[in-house]
């Protein structure tokens, strides 16, 4: 399938996990690649190689989207790449559990300018090209279900991914009138490396699992197909969205 004749699409954190699958399922759909993480390492290198096997073209930018200048810059570098951008998936994300009330400023720092301010600054800088050269570029933000549902020892993630909600709804008014598209995507349990923890401990998945109508962790290319999905023409119609890829986890209700 070719969806994405022509486009280019800048994943952040994409060296591995979720970012790593919507690179290869955007590629897969037809749209060169440009990765990035803090560093480029084998991981970065193997995906490349796995792209342009697909015969489609594949770089990577190194930069810290907890900086505001590194996420402005990391657009700019982009655009420069390939000569220009149309999707960007705002990926890169970190969590940190601790008991609210232990919560230092450094960690809450550290969620908050990676989760939100890098996202915010890396979209204004987007949304500038995109005015300037006419583009009708599209944002997809990897959210979480804990945009909308409680995660106790995790309330600087919740309230990173509750002000990514905001800030979709928000630009996504703000935005249309340059045909510009945003939407989020809320991942619920998916099995990557953000999840070791819970994937190595038996007890606490099977009690997660029970939580979650479809009865079994998500896989990354649950996720990445939902992106490709938001990122093509056939959602030329959705912006300010939510898209839940949770295995109904969120709104469940479990029968007496
Ligand atoms: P992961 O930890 O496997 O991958 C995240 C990637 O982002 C890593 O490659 C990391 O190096 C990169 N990254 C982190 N901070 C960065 C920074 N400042 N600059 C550049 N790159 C940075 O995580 P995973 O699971 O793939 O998560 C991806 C996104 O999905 C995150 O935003 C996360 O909050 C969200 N999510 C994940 C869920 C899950 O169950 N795995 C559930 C809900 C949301």
């Amino acid at each position: 399938m070719n969806r994405f004749e022509n486009k280019i699409a800048l994943i952040t954190g994409s060296s591995q996990g979720i970012g790593a699958a919507c690179a290869l399922r955007l590629a897969k759909d037809g749209c060169d690649i440009i990765l990035n993480g803090h560093k480029f390492d084998e991981r970065g290198e193997k995906l490349i190689a796995e792209i342009q096997d697909m015969d489609r073209k594949a770089t990577f930018l190194e930069a810290d989207l907890s900086k505001a200048k590194e996420a402005t810059k990391l657009i700019t570098d982009a655009i420069a790449v390939f000569g220009h951008l149309d999707i960007l998936v705002n990926n890169a994300g970190v969590e940190k559990k601790a008991n609210f009330w232990q919560v230092t400023e450094e960690d809450y720092d550290l969620i908050m300018n990676t989760n939100l301010k890098g996202v915010f600054f890396s979209i204004q800088s987007f949304v500038n090209y995109c005015r300037k050269s006419k583009v009708a570029g599209t944002v997809i933000n990897m959210s979480s279900v804990h945009e909308e549902i409680a995660f106790p020892h995790f309330a600087a993630y919740c309230a990173s991914k509750g002000g990514l909600k905001m800030l979709t709804r928000n630009l996504a008014s703000e935005l249309a009138r340059f045909n510009i598209r945003i939407n989020n995507v809320a991942p619920g349990a998916v099995s990557t490396p953000i999840n070791q923890d819970l994937l190595n401990n038996i007890e606490q998945l099977e009690k997660v699992l029970q939580n979650i109508p479809l009865k079994r962790m998500g896989k990354v290319e649950d996720v990445a197909a939902v992106v490709a999905f938001l990122a093509s023409d056939d959602a030329a119609y959705v912006t300010g969205s939510t898209y839940f890829v949770d295995g109904g986890l969120t709104y469940h209700y479990e029968e007496q």
